[in-house]
């Protein structure tokens, strides 16, 4: 049985990833953390992890980027390996990111879909195949809660296209404020907020008289949640370092 401690657990996603626990018989809820401390789910609420008087395996923090240094904090001091699917982190929280994994196993992407981590290598397919002859769009769309855009998997697909080109292209994500044509050495960044989209994804390849499109549609946050479990059961035993969708699919 695998023991988690949830932080974030009383928002949209920790809803979900309660209910995806409760479903399965090889691990569960100890404790949540989150600022609304209320007993929501069933399971006891904390605002700091030193309040946790239960042992547990592993963290899955789907929260705020202002949570991390407390949720790396914890696991680095105690050793308690850590899934983190909250976005929007700057380049300074992902180094503090890589820089716990040093001590402390850590699984981290900004998507926990099996699918858009399909999409990733598909584009990064597509990429090689095509070459710099075809012009390279992203499109995101999500739901009018959404706080960061683009989204974490935007960007994602395009550092994940980019490394196909030697990190040569730019990210466009303002074209309005230009007056020019569009350059080759680019990738497209397009957001779209409304309603209650949960999340699409798609990856333009437009060439001379032809365009690939390739894209991700998800129909519920529950993906999300099923990729983080699956996650946090997988990463409890493993050795210090970063993990992500690639390591849990080639340990299966
Ligand atoms: N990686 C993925 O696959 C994936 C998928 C969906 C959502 N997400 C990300 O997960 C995060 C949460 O999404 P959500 O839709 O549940 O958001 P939400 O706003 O509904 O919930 C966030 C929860 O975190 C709590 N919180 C905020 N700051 C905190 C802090 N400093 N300490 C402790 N708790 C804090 C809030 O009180 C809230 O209950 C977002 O960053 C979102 O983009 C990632």
């Amino acid at each position: 049985m695998t023991n988690i401690v949830l932080s974030g657990c009383n928002g949209k996603m920790g809803k979900v990833v309660t209910a995806c626990i409760n479903k399965r018989d090889d691990c569960k809820i100890v404790a949540g953390i989150d600022l609304n401390t209320e007993m929501l789910n069933g399971y006891p609420v904390f605002s700091n992890f030193s309040d946790i008087d239960k042992n547990f395996d592993v963290i899955i923090d789907f929260s705020h980027p202002s949570a991390l240094p407390n949720v790396l904090g914890f696991s680095v001091s105690n050793n308690i390996p850590i899934v983190i699917a909250t976005t929007g982190l700057s380049d300074a929280d992902i180094a503090n990111v890589k820089a716990a994994s040093k001590s402390t196993p850590v699984f981290f992407t900004f998507n926990m879909s099996l699918g858009v981590n399909l999409l990733v290598q598909l584009a990064q397919k597509a990429a090689a195949v095509l070459g710099d002859e075809f012009d390279i769009e992203i499109v995101e769309k999500h739901h009018n809660q959404k706080i960061d855009a683009p989204s974490g998997t935007a960007i994602m697909l395009a550092n994940s296209i980019n490394e196909v080109f030697n990190n040569k292209l730019n990210y466009e994500y303002d074209r309005h404020s230009k007056s020019a044509k569009r350059p080759k050495n680019e990738i497209g960044m397009h957001s779209i907020r409304g309603g209650t989209i949960v999340g699409e994804h798609e990856v333009i390849f437009a060439g001379h008289d032809e365009v690939i499109t390739i894209s991700h549609s998800a129909a519920s946050k529950e993906v999300f949640a099923v990729g983080a479990v699956n996650a946090a059961t997988y990463i409890v035993g493993c050795k210090p370092g970063m993990y992500d969708m690639k390591n849990l699919v080639e340990s299966r």
